[in-house]
């Protein structure tokens, strides 16, 4: 039975002209000025401090005052959790909070440096895992701070990467992004069912290996029955069109999942860090600056 209905239209790849852009936020710079002055102004002090104290250490101001400056900044930075999941109704875009959960992390270990005097970096290296616990997990906290930073900060690149994937998908498929496109494929397969009725089981084999195959596998026009060949010819854009769009699809879904999976390990360290840290800091509150309870001897 030949199909006598309209074709499908059938959209042509557009090159790039953008459909899907990220929106662009004012907060990325207000976000920068402000941790890159807030570092710049205790960055000053560390060196006053060198220059006026014999030897500063970090359980004496200012370098203690910069291990609790640091955990008020990982408190705050990790609050941009609150904002995405557990708090909606806080002001500002989730946006805006995620710039401010880049910079302010970023300098929070930069703080943290200045707070353990650059031990464990730069001097007073690690000889065994043991110098991870001392001090009520000094190290360790410090390190899972590194970890947690790098982390961040490649996960923020790979996120531009992949959010660029997504986009040149978007703009250059013809459709745009995920939904859109399972809502083509969708009227494509449908397009496809309509040329499939009545017909022999070779031609439905025919389509139905085209379409899982995402057309690498088009049967030639001789092993079809010749009354329905004419079909098979009409069906043809459909069925490239159907793969085209489905190839764009799995891109789009690859790149989802690529920054999922970073996502969750990302979060799985904060809260490994969260825990570490805060032992330290609250452990050395109730020692150091609060003296509720006695430092071990
Ligand atoms: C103090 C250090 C940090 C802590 C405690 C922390 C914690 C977290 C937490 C808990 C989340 C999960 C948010 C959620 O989905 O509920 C998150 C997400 C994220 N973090 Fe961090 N982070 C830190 C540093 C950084 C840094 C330095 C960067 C980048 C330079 C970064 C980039 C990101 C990104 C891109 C996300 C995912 C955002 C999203 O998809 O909504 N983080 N972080």
């Amino acid at each position: 039975m030949s199909v006598t209905s309209k074709q499908p239209q059938v959209s042509q790849p557009r090159g790039w002209r953008r459909l899907w852009k990220s929106p662009s936020s004012q907060a990325r710079w207000f976000w920068f000025v402000i941790s890159g002055l807030l570092y710049a102004a205790l960055l000053a002090w560390y060196y006053y401090a060198f220059k006026t104290q014999d030897d500063p250490e970090p359980f004496a101001d200012p370098l203690r005052l910069f291990g609790i400056i640091a955990y008020v900044l990982v408190l705050i930075t990790a609050s941009y959790s609150l904002r995405r999941r557990f708090m909606r109704g806080l002001p500002g875009k989730v946006q805006n909070w995620l710039w401010m959960h880049t910079w302010l992390g970023i300098i929070t270990i930069l703080i943290a440096f200045l707070h353990e005097n650059y031990a464990r970096i730069t001097h007073d290296y690690c000889r065994n895992l043991s110098c991870l616990t001392e001090t009520y997990w000094a190290t360790g906290a410090l390190f899972a701070l590194i970890f947690l930073v790098i982390s961040g900060i490649s996960g923020r690149l790979l996120d531009v990467w992949q959010t660029r994937v997504i986009a040149r998908e978007a703009s250059s498929n013809g459709v745009g992004i995920e939904r859109s496109i399972e809502e083509q494929l969708r009227k494509l397969n449908y397009t496809v069912g309509r040329y499939s009725a009545g017909k022999s089981d070779e031609f439905k084999r025919a389509c139905a290996e085209a379409l899982e195959s995402q057309g690498r596998t088009i049967y030639p026009d001789t092993d079809l029955a010749i009354h329905e060949r004419a079909d098979w010819q009409r069906v043809q854009p459909t069925l490239l069109e159907h793969a085209r769009l489905e190839r764009s699809l799995n891109r789009q879904k690859r790149a989802r999942r690529v920054i999922q999976a970073w996502r969750t390990l990302h979060i799985f360290l904060a809260c490994l860090a969260l825990i570490i840290i805060s032992y330290h800091s609250i452990m050395e509150l109730l020692t150091n600056v609060l003296h509720i309870i006695a430092y071990p001897q």
